[in-house]
């Protein structure tokens, strides 16, 4: 029906969303822009873009401080950037938004350094703006401990928010206070904004100012641990309890066991499959991907890998690196990036491998370092194997076939390349091509002394003491 406002808006309406991300965050001590420094592993941006994203804005606007555009393109892709000069206030930074993007039907203003707002509340405040028609509708939260944050004051004047700054004792005492997610009526927005004057105490263009100033408004409330915004570190920290709790909580309804969830970290993002098992003192970061019927740590530490199904991860450090399904990897193992951990292979204790495809059902059991190495299907890498892939100016590769078996502490020297099914008896260092089938061998005849051990004991016993 045209004209008439249902809870999904005016047929046509659009949403356009704000992100102020321009402040300062000099609360924050940091030669980083508060909106960069992560939560869960996402930049703290990160949190309301995609939740203006799920609301299906038509247009998502961030406000960013100058010379920021470059460390934010990748994150606000899609995104409509717009500068404000001067950090003078969030009623002025709204103000920036040039008119080509400032829209019709709902805007909904969202506060960069809020990171834990969900969907759902952000929902009900559209829908409360929308069903009564307001001209804005101001997200709220009762909190305990109300200290930092805008009070929203409702008395015969209606509702409104009063900064703490600007704030009477009486004032201060109130326990509702302002998230700093508005919804306003576009047409409603504007003309209120461009005649905003600045606060008398503190200088600054309030947006909680505006809002005081439409004609009809409401106030919603969402629940207490949404509503923290971030101005110090020790805020980053709480919001980043906030998100690992949602994270562990989500993972656990969706088949994953994590043991001890307060000490087990996995960023937002990352994906796990049912019934992998994780263990206390895990680290499962960025953009990881673990498959089901796992068993992760304790003490496993992850970034960026994909990891297939029915794999073992003992306290290891692994990087951007591909497991395949049925891999078992033991302690104290470092995989850096660019390695990939073939079907079924087992990687033992203390290795390092980097840069390397380990072929399938590979043993690479103990102390090894593989770097720029290519191995083949069935290859035994003895214990102490090394390969020699620097020469100090350059990386060389290490090619080893199908079946080879690398006998104990070989080192090989790069460039080389070993032939399929064969063999390098132990201690030898290759610096050559061995052709498939054969036996490198190469370190000196064994010479047998006999009799030293007892003509030894003789002499030492015959010298004089002392
Ligand atoms: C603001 C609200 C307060 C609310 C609280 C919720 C105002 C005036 N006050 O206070 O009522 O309870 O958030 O967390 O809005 N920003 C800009 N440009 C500026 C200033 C700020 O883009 O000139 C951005 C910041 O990057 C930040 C957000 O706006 O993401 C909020 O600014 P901040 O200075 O943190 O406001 P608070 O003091 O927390
Ligand atoms: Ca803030």
């Amino acid at each position: 029906m045209e004209g008439v406002e249902t809870i999904e808006g005016r047929r046509g309406d659009e949403l356009t969303a704000v992100i102020l991300a321009a402040g300062q965050g000099k609360r924050m001590r940091s030669a980083l822009p508060k909106v960069l420094h992560r939560v869960a592993g996402q930049p703290m941006l990160a949190y309301p873009v995609a939740l203006a994203r799920a609301l299906g804005a038509s247009r998502i606007v961030v406000v960013h401080a100058p010379g920021q555009a470059e460390s934010l393109r990748e994150l606000c892709a899609g995104c409509e950037m717009v500068v404000q000069p001067e950090p003078r206030g969030t009623g002025d930074a709204v103000r920036q938004v040039p008119a080509a993007h400032r829209g019709n039907g709902d805007v909904l203003v969202l506060y960069g350094d809020t990171p834990l707002l969900t969907v759902a509340s952000a929902r009900s405040l559209l829908k409360a703006r929308r069903v009564g028609a307001h001209g804005a509708a101001l997200l709220a939260a009762r909190l305990e401990d109300p200290r930092g944050y805008g009070r929203v004051v409702q008395d015969e004047r209606g509702a409104r928010v009063v900064e703490e700054a600007d704030a009477t004792a009486e004032e201060r005492a109130l326990t509702l206070v302002n998230t700093g997610f508005c919804c306003f009526l576009a047409e409603a927005l504007w003309p209120v904004l461009d005649g905003l004057e600045p606060s008398s105490s503190t200088g600054e263009y309030y947006l909680t100012e505006v809002f005081g100033r439409m004609e009809r408004r409401a106030v919603v409330e969402c629940g207490a641990e949404e509503a923290l915004g971030v101005n110090d570190r020790v805020q980053l920290a709480a919001a980043e309890a906030v998100v690992r709790r949602r994270v562990n909580r989500a993972l656990a309804l969706a088949g994953v066991t994590i043991t001890d969830p307060a000490n087990t970290h996995i960023d937002a993002g990352v994906q796990v499959g049912a019934d992998t098992i994780i263990e206390p003192y895990s680290f499962l970061r960025g953009q990881t991907v673990v498959g089901g019927g796992c068993h992760i740590g304790p003490f496993a530490e992850i970034s960026d890998c994909r990891i297939g199904d029915r794999v073992r991860v003992g306290r290891s450090q692994l990087e951007s690196s591909n497991i395949e399904e049925g891999v078992s990897i033991g302690p104290f193992n470092h995989l850096r990036p660019g390695s990939v951990v073939a079907r079924h292979s087992r990687i033992g204790n203390f290795a390092e491998i980097k840069n390397s495809l380990v072929g399938p059902d590979s043993d690479v059991h103990h102390f090894s370092y593989l770097g720029d190495a290519v191995l083949g299907r069935r290859v035994n890498i003895g214990a102490g194997t090394v390969t020699a892939n620097y020469d100090g100016i350059a990386k060389h590769r290490t090619l080893i076939g199908d079946e080879v078996f690398i006998g104990t502490d070989s080192t090989l020297v790069a460039p080389v390349s070993i032939g399929d099914r064969a063999y390098t008896a132990a201690g030898s260092v290759i610096t050559r091509d061995v052709d498939a089938d054969a036996l490198a061998i190469e370190r000196t005849e064994q010479r047998a002394v006999p009799g030293f051990s007892a003509r030894r004991r003789k002499r030492s016993k015959d010298a004089p003491a002392g």
